[in-house]
């Protein structure tokens, strides 16, 4: 019958994607753990990622989404192929809200941006912010959002100091006292640096972002029907 062809295609297409994603989900995983205790691994992925955290999590919540959605496909097992479905739904959910949340803030980039980095600089005790603005630091070669001078906005360095990541040369408490010395660090600000590179990369951008919105809603459709063939009693095997 057609039915059970196209439901059990349907099923193994699920099995399949879920299956691939999932080794995606713990290759982040493995990559961002390694990263968080190799320090060369963390250089090479805080450049292109911001942080190793971040990787982790992405491949925590790809790992277990994938999981339902292959095991729950391999075992027809309703109660699994519905918890995908529904956390799916929810990814796309957040992910709508992203997107209209940056198309409305589109024209204040620039403003996000700038508290971004005050954010950054004032907090930089932080952890997460410390890790952020260092790594936009070395990547784009730039010290503070507006100039190198930001820096004395942090109670969390020393007088006249930037942090190390500023330094054209990085070495421990190279940036002590350097906050205006061209010489030892780049005094250029980041601000200009990054609103320029998102902007010129705000097109590819929409496009993974409208590529991975298709992928996710074709998943929830493919374990729709699956979960209509389950339900139906239908023996999709
Ligand atoms: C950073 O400093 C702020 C303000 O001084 C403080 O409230 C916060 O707990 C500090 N955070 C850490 C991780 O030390
Ligand atoms: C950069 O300069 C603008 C305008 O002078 C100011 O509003 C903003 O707070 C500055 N940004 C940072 C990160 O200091």
């Amino acid at each position: 019958m057609a039915v059970e062809g196209g439901a059990k295609c349907v099923k193994y297409l699920l099995f399949f994607f879920n299956f691939i994603f999932w080794l995606c989900g713990l290759a982040l995983i493995v990559v961002g753990v390694l990263a968080k205790v190799s320090i060369n691994a963390t250089a090479i992925l805080k450049g292109y990622t911001g942080s190793p955290l971040v990787v982790i999590v992405v491949g925590v919540v790809i790992f277990f989404i994938a999981f339902f959605g292959c095991c729950g496909a391999w075992k027809e097992n309703q109660c699994m192929v519905t918890m995908f479905a529904v956390l799916l739904s929810i990814i796309v959910v957040i992910e709508i809200g992203a997107a209209i949340a940056g198309y409305v803030l589109r024209g204040k980039l620039t403003d996000a941006l700038n508290k971004g980095f005050d954010i950054m600089i004032t907090g930089y005790n932080e952890t997460d912010n410390r890790e952020a603005i260092d790594s936009v630091q070395k990547q784009f070669k730039c010290c503070g959002g507006n100039s190198s001078e930001d820096w004395s906005k942090t109670k969390f360095l020393a007088a006249n100091s930037v942090p190390d990541s500023c330094c054209k040369n990085i070495t421990k408490d190279c940036g002590v006292g350097a906050i205006k010395d061209a010489n030892k660090i780049y005094i250029d600000g980041c601000l200009p640096i990054v609103d320029k590179v998102i902007k010129e990369n705000i097109l590819w951008i929409a496009v993974a972002a409208l590529v991975i919105a298709f992928v996710q809603i074709t998943g929830i459709v493919l374990s729709c029907i699956l979960m209509r063939a389950i339900r139906s009693g239908y023996e999709v095997m």
